[in-house]
């Protein structure tokens, strides 16, 4: 699975910060994305009260980090500081994102899926900021290089992973058949 950092504000002015995994973009231009969280997160909460969070893209080395960020502080801990990571500049949200990360979606609340226990939050991506260093010219990240984290979970803990080319390149046109394209050519 992937993992980020959603950094959001209290609506005290409190940084927090927290490891997700369940989130994904919604579909092409990829300008939304959706996200699952237990009713009882900080994280939540900030979302509601000041509809805006930035989804970091961390590398694998900050793995130790991202494990700070996973307790359980209470709100009036700036996760920033207990992590000792530094704030990364927002263009259009008032939250920071995290520095050495390699890409920042700042997002805005859209709408809320409410379940029991759990709520699907859809975020507008309103700006997205890469380290370039990360990414080459074609705007693709390199993943080589950049090192994403991801995380395989098992019972009773997670390795925590990265990306490798797995031997094959696919064009996109390859998904389609002759008669797809005939249909486009019409
Ligand atoms: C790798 C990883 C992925 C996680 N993914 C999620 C997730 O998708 N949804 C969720 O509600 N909690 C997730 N968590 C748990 C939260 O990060 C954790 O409960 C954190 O303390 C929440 O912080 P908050 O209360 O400040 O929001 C994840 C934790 C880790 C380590």
């Amino acid at each position: 699975m992937p993992v980020v950092l959603i950094s959001t504000r209290g609506k005290d002015g409190v940084l927090n910060l927290a490891p997700w995994s369940n989130i994904t973009p919604i579909l092409r231009p990829l300008d939304e994305i959706i996200l699952a969280s237990w009713i009882k997160r900080d994280t939540l909460t900030n979302i509601r009260d000041t509809g805006e969070f930035v989804v970091n893209i961390p590398p694998a080395s900050m793995s130790e980090q991202v494990m700070i960020c996973s307790r359980d502080y209470p709100p009036e801990v700036d996760e920033f500081v207990k992590a000792n990571l530094q704030p990364h500049l927002s263009q259009q949200v008032q939250v920071p994102g995290v520095e050495g990360c390699l890409a920042w979606l700042e997002c805005t609340l859209v709408e809320e899926i409410i379940r029991k226990n759990y709520s699907l939050v859809i975020g507008k991506v309103v700006n997205l900021a890469v380290d370039q260093q990360s990414f080459n010219e074609a705007g693709e990240m390199d993943y080589e290089k950049a090192q994403p984290l991801s995380a395989m979970l098992g019972d009773k803990g997670m390795w925590f992973t990265r990306p490798v080319f797995g031997g094959r390149y696919a064009e996109y046109r390859e998904m389609f058949t002759d008669k797809d394209i005939a249909a486009t050519e019409k």
